[in-house]
């Protein structure tokens, strides 16, 4: 079996950049030559689609309906990053039935040789699913900006995490700043108030600087990453990336997709499963 950093990318704010982080944090990641699995694990809005301009024909919900194998709803995106894309059907995983689940938890089992890295976009706000991915991954990367109320949120969402999923260790991404020096402001006035109040670690990653090319690319449904390499917020994506290069491989049991597919199941269908 092959392990497989999972890295749940999330802000508790919206609109902060989740998105454009994840993918191309997966983009400088692939072009690094690691084998790379996007998913977007956002229920409501499939942002990384448009932003990639990928028109995807099915999701998870077609798997579950025994319509098509789970590597068919898989979509070659930037630098052959592989995209999960949204599915209205993770919504239905609490209603699996036990065979179901078995069939989804082995499919994902059968992908792990193939990939490196899997990195989770995460909806906006603190909701169940954001909680339930970011417990089934290794490392949860929180996005922020200097907006008061981002810091706010991301407090907020570091508090429930800690509280309902026991994550203690943070990774944090300071996106849209002007200078270094900001990103360093931003993230220590997020640790004067996480750590002092929670019992949690926050580790500084990385800061993207705001960048009109960033913005002309999303208005094409092309990535940065692609279509202005040289630009400073792709600059800032390849030193995130080489970070999260340097983080240890998992160990076993935590490293394996499949794992992490487990544990985004409920514990009644679990054990249910695991009667049957
Ligand atoms: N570094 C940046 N420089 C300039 N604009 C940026 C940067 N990062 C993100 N943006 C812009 O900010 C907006 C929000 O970005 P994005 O969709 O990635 O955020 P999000 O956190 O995923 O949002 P949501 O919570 O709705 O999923 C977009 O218009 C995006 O192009
Ligand atoms: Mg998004």
């Amino acid at each position: 079996m092959h392990p497989v950093q999972v890295i749940a990318v999330t802000s508790g704010k919206g609109g902060v950049g989740k998105t454009n982080v994840s993918v191309n944090l997966a983009c400088q990641l692939a072009k690094q030559g690691k084998r790379v699995l996007l998913m977007d694990a956002d229920l409501g809005l499939a942002n990384v689609d448009i932003l990639l301009g990928l028109r995807p024909l099915r999701n998870l919900s077609h798997v579950l309906a025994g319509e098509c194998s789970l590597r068919d709803v898989l979509v070659t995106g930037p630098f052959g990053v592989q995209v999960i894309p949204a599915a209205s059907g993770i919504k239905q995983m609490a209603e699996l039935t036990p065979t179901q689940h078995a069939q989804l938890v082995q499919a994902f089992g059968s992908l792990e040789d193939d990939f490196d890295v899997l990195v989770v976009d995460t909806a906006a706000g603190i909701s169940d699913s954001v909680v339930t991915f970011s417990r089934a991954s290794q490392h949860v990367l929180v996005v922020v900006t200097e907006e008061p109320t981002s810091l706010a949120d991301a407090y907020g969402l570091i508090k429930v995490l800690n509280r309902d999923a026991g994550i203690s260790r943070f990774k944090v991404v300071c996106n849209m700043v002007s200078s270094d020096l900001q990103a360093r402001r931003i993230f220590e006035r997020l640790c004067a108030v996480a750590e002092r109040f929670l019992d949690v670690q926050l580790t500084f990653v990385g800061a993207i600087p705001r960048d009109e090319f960033l913005l002309k690319a999303v208005a094409r449904q092309r990535t940065v990453s692609e279509m202005f390499p040289a630009t400073e917020s792709v600059q800032a994506f390849k030193r995130l990336a080489d970070q999260v290069s340097a983080w240890p491989i998992p160990g076993e049991p935590r490293g394996h997709i499949e794992f992490f597919f487990e544990r985004l199941l409920p514990v009644a269908t679990r054990e249910a499963s695991m009667a049957w």
